[in-house]
């Protein structure tokens, strides 16, 4: 009995795949904080298990950097900004966004800089209020998320918090409609009709499409919410993986409410992921519905993380590790495109670093379209209690 115990670990650990394993996921943006968080104080992010500092210097930009000073090491972000560069707080060299080193206070004014001491820039962008990096070479753009540049929709930012579990699993809740029923028994589901109809998946490569209709619970918040009444309702979900870790989701309801849910898991490392979630809707819901909508989905999402942060963080590559039924078709497409991820040998942690690049030239700065654009900072004093770190 004991040595099937061990040999049944075994197989879960070694059939499995860790984000860190995976070099690919370099290679795709992910959001690391709010654009209207990021001022003229470097702050310390956390992407594939390596540091990186992000600070707004000169006329706006966002600058992006490996956290490490290039001449003893010290973390850039505890440092501070002056004239649009990023200094350090060990011996004062400072950096230009662009990496170049600007000043070597110690130094003669007029003797030259070494051209090795640069820092090494990272790729930075803003879009949809938020700030994005990638650490690697890009092998696609920021995701196009239609709803959130259409006029006809109001960005509504609802999550940004650390989960202490993987992204892979946290994006497969997010495709997983079946669990709806019975994590959110107290919220949405409706665990006395768990059945899901008309279920259609469709897989393009890594993108993954799913479509399905179920029955939704209209608490009395779901139906101030929603502008619906009864206890029930049909909903249609549309649900997509536009990218490994960026899912969309609109939600249709009986009355023509769209509810699109937008959400990332950036890897912070194999056992923690940055969850983001904001949403879309085309009812220009007032300042007191908007915090109510936040206020559920927020709650809705804690579901969620209570099981997540429970569930072993390696993302199995074999079908046959864990068990899948028909109502689990979208979880299998998931599962089936994973093997053609190119993985690294067990025991490869450390990003190695990449060639020094200099950034993509500064894109003017973002200014969050205020009339669109809200969070739950913007909204009354009392509510900000609602926010988790
Ligand atoms: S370690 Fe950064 S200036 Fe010396
Ligand atoms: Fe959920």
């Amino acid at each position: 009995m004991v040595s099937e115990i061990r040999r049944w670990l075994t197989d879960r650990k070694e059939t499995a795949v860790l984000v860190s394993e995976v070099p690919a996921f370099q290679e795709y943006w992910y959001p690391v904080a709010y654009s209207v968080d990021v001022v003229q104080v470097p702050r310390p992010v956390r992407v594939l298990g390596e540091n990186y500092v992000i600070w707004r210097g000169r006329a706006g930009a966002v600058g992006a950097a490996v956290d490490e000073c290039p001449h003893r090491g010290a973390r850039l972000s505890q440092g501070w900004i002056e004239d649009g560069d990023l200094v350090c707080g060990y011996h004062g060299w400072a950096f230009a966004p662009s990496g170049a080193c600007t000043r070597i206070p110690q130094n003669d004014p007029d003797a030259p800089i070494p051209p090795r001491a640069r820092t090494l820039s990272v790729l930075v962008e803003e879009r949809y209020g938020l700030v994005w990096i990638c650490p690697g070479m890009p092998r696609a753009g920021i995701p196009d998320l239609p709803e959130a540049d259409d006029p006809r929709f109001v960005l509504i930012h609802e999550i940004m918090e650390v989960w202490r579990a993987s992204a892979p699993r946290v994006i497969d809740n997010a495709l997983d409609v079946s669990h709806l029923a019975w994590t959110h028994r107290n919220t949405i589901g409706d665990s006395t009709n768990p059945r899901m109809n008309n279920l259609v998946v469709q897989r393009d490569g890594h993108r993954l499409r799913c479509r399905v209709s179920y029955a939704s619970r209209l608490t009395a918040e779901q139906r101030r919410n929603t502008g619906l009444s009864g206890d029930i309702t049909t909903r249609v979900t549309n649900s997509e993986l536009v990218q490994p870790f960026v899912f969309r989701d609109v939600m249709e309801y009986e009355n023509g409410l769209r509810h699109v849910l937008l959400k990332t898991a950036t890897p912070v490392d194999d056992t923690h992921t940055l969850f983001c979630q904001f949403i879309a809707r085309n009812d220009n819901p007032d300042q007191e519905k908007t915090a109510a909508i936040i206020a559920l989905d927020r709650k809705i999402q804690s579901e969620d993380r209570v099981l997540l942060e429970q569930i072993r963080p390696e993302f199995p590559l074999q079908m046959q590790t864990e068990m899948h039924t028909r109502s689990d078709r979208c979880r299998w497409s998931t599962a089936e495109s994973w093997p053609s991820w190119p993985a690294k040998p067990r025991g490869y942690h450390r990003m190695a670093p990449g060639p020094d690049r200099s950034p993509t030239p500064p894109a003017p700065p973002v200014e969050p379209a205020r009339r669109r654009l809200r969070r739950q900072d913007d909204l009354p004093r009392p509510l900000r209690g609602t926010r988790g770190r």
